[in-house]
């Protein structure tokens, strides 16, 4: 039987991976803020974590959680979302945005690497869409407090993301990493802080074109089930090229030294 965590568990793509996983027979970990979500699901026999992931303390306490109650995790799947158009500070004093879409990934995967290393074929699947440019991070202003705006924070995140698969299969060779993205829209909750012209572009967009939450992590199933180790990008199911840069091993560094130092 496999172990499989997923952060953002309760709703959109990871309740349909949670949802498959759980009738496919494996031991399902979901991790989101809402109980009554995770009850919803109807997925009495996973076992849930209630952990705000924009927080450092509730995703050290989610990961202190998983390494008391499991020796192995075959697979993590990273896909806890919350958009926020404009930049706010969460009580810890961290960007919001770097800090669900990045910091809560990084104690994860390094927080848990020993976990994934017991694993025959560990995987980690990470839903921060590949194909940011090798310079969208500002490594000199990581919480971007100066010149925040949604697009550059996303790109700024992403590309952490990718930097951080660098470190991760340094450390466990064997180790599959992927960041992925979907083909197109999924029709998910879009939960966030947005403005009401990207409230109602998902409304009227999400219906007409968006694909069903089910539909979408297929890819990803195929992806957890038959892992390759080493990094890997994928939009659905079509492999994309990994973003290249000048000195990616050294900015993989820099960037962990640089979180390190601030967590
Ligand atoms: N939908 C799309 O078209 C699309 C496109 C590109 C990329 N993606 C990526 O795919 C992934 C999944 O997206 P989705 O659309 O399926 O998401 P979603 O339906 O909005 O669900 C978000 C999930 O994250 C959890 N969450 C939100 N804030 C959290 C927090 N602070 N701490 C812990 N959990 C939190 C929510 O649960 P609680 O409410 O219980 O906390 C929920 O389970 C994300 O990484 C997203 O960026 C989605």
């Amino acid at each position: 039987m496999r172990t499989i965590v997923i952060t953002g568990g309760t709703d959109g793509m990871g309740a349909a991976l949670a949802r498959h996983y759980l009738a496919a027979g494996d031991r399902v970990v979901v991790i989101g803020r809402s109980r009554a979500k995770f009850d919803a699901l109807s997925a009495s026999n996973a076992a849930f974590i209630a952990a705000d992931l924009s927080l450092v303390q509730d995703s050290r306490r989610a990961i202190d959680q998983l390494r008391q109650e499991h020796d192995r995790i075959d697979a993590l799947v990273l896909a806890a979302s919350f958009i926020r158009q404009r930049r706010h500070v969460t009580t810890e004093g961290h960007e919001a945005s770097w800090s669900l879409f990045f910091l809560s990934k990084y104690l994860f995967v390094t927080g848990l690497a020993d976990l994934l290393t017991a694993a025959d074929k560990p995987v980690v699947v990470n839903t921060a869409v590949p194909g940011a440019r090798a310079d969208a991070i500002d490594f000199d202003d990581l919480e971007m407090a100066d010149g925040f705006t949604f697009r550059r924070s996303n790109a700024h995140q992403r590309r952490a993301n990718e930097l951080l698969g660098i470190l991760a299969t340094k450390q466990n060779p064997a180790l599959s990493y992927i960041t992925w993205g979907p083909t197109r829209l999924v029709r998910t909750s879009f939960a966030g802080e947005v403005g009401t012209g990207m409230k109602v572009a998902a409304a009227i967009m999400a219906p007409l074109l968006g694909q069903r939450a089910e539909d979408a992590v297929r890819p990803i199933i195929g992806l957890i089930d038959t892992p390759t180790p080493g990094r890997a990008a994928y939009r659905g199911a079509k492999p994309r090229p990994l973003t290249v840069g000048a000195h990616d091993e050294q900015d993989a560094a820099r960037l962990g030294t640089g979180v390190e130092a601030n967590i």
